[in-house]
């Protein structure tokens, strides 16, 4: 029999309506040891709160987060708000005693995240931060390939997130065009930590970095906006003690022609491959032989989690979320076992430490060490 959960979610905006939905069918996941739920949802904004009129299982719709946290009945909370809010609310819900899937950047900058996991450390709560895109088959397999060892010495990495949505400059002024609210790292920020995961999780940690930062309209309908748009990270990595190894990673929010394209890729002498989720179910694998070869391998819905879902058919932003969702369940119950896991603290400051030192290389147009 599967374990009840019951879900809080604090921010009940694009994010937290996203995992209404994965809850909602999580019966397409096969042998599930866990059934959660949504049991509340706290958002500032009636109007948020009114859509989740429409979830059978939550049971409270509040304005005050504080009554969420008070809810014996809630095991888990999910907290999808503005990054300013992050710190505040990340530690209430700590000092509720509950678990936390936090969202990213997991606290505006550096300072905010180094405070959010020394209350992580005193209090033993489980603490994960949302990555989803890694949890596509395509991106486990790269994962996979890269950690084999068969792929000789490792040249470069790549890893990247593009969208369009800023190309438009009729787009309003949200909080996510304004540091004050997104972060001084801006579009870092914003998708930094989906670029940062699987790099990070395969021991790619940055000793330095160069950045090329841009930013986007100065002004938009509604207000001023200041944020770094887009981010050309170039870091050197440290792979096994060899040749140090470049590593680029790419997040834009003016990325022609893009509107959601995660990739990541990853070269070596001997092997190498490369996923992008322009083709969903498609891996690419690179072999030298006596001919040099780029495979194209279908995976269809090979998920980490099995489900319903029919082998042939491709996975989307729905089936992932859920895959990562299920991966914090499993690693909570202490059932993750060889399958991959969500961002941990230690990573999440990682990637904040590459952000600051990022910020700090665009102002003196410098390569900064990250100690
Ligand atoms: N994992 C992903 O793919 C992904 C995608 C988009 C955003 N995000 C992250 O999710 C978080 C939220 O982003 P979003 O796009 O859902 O934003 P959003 O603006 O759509 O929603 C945020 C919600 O938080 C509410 N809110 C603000 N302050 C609050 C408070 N004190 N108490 C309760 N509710 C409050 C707002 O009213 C709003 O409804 C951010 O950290 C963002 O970086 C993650």
């Amino acid at each position: 029999m599967s374990k009840n959960i019951n879900v809080g979610v604090i921010g009940g905006g694009l994010m937290g309506r996203e995992v209404a939905s994965a809850f909602g069918r999580w019966f397409v996941i096969n042998d599930s040891k866990v059934n959660p739920s949504l049991y509340a949802v706290a958002d500032l904004n009636k109007e948020a709160l009114k859509w989740f009129n429409s979830v059978p299982t939550c049971k409270l719709l509040t304005e005050n987060y504080q009554d969420l946290l008070e809810c014996s009945e809630i095991d888990v909370v999910y907290v999808a708000v503005p990054h300013n809010m992050h710190e505040k609310i990340y530690i209430d819900v700590l000092n509720s005693g509950k678990d936390l899937l936090a969202e990213k950047p997991f606290g505006i900058d550096l300072g905010s995240a180094e405070r959010i996991v020394k209350v992580i450390k005193s209090s033993g709560q489980f603490v994960r931060c949302s990555s989803e895109f890694p949890f596509f088959p395509g991106a486990q397999r790269v994962y996979k390939v890269a950690k084999s060892g068969e792929i000789g010495r490792i040249l470069e990495v790549r890893s990247g997130f593009h969208h369009g949505s800023d190309l438009d400059s009729s787009k309003a002024a949200n909080w996510k065009r304004q540091s004050k609210t997104c972060g001084e790292i801006g579009v870092m920020g914003d998708l930094g930590m989906h670029v940062c995961h699987v790099p990070f999780r395969l021991g790619f940690e940055p000793s330095s970095v160069y950045a090329q930062l841009q930013k986007g309209y100065p002004e938009r309908p509604g207000g001023a906006c200041d944020t770094w748009d887009n981010a050309m990270l170039h870091a050197w990595i440290d792979v096994d003690g060899a040749e140090p190894v470049p590593m680029r990673l790419e997040m834009k929010r003016m990325a022609p022609g893009e509107t959601d394209t995660w990739f990541i890729e990853v070269l070596g002498t001997d092997g190498g491959a490369r996923f992008s989720t322009k083709e969903p179910r498609t891996l690419w694998q690179f072999s030298r032989g006596i001919e040099q070869e780029w495979r194209r391998v279908d995976l269809g819905f090979d998920t980490p989690f099995k489900t319903i879902t029919g082998g042939i058919f491709e996975p989307g932003f729905p089936d992932i979320l859920m895959q990562m969702w299920a991966a914090f369940f499993a690693e909570r119950e202490g059932h993750l076992n060889e399958c991959f896991g969500c961002v941990t603290p230690s990573e999440a400051l990682l990637s904040h430490r590459l952000f600051a030192a990022a910020v700090q290389s665009q102002q003196l147009n410098q390569v900064i060490e990250i100690t």
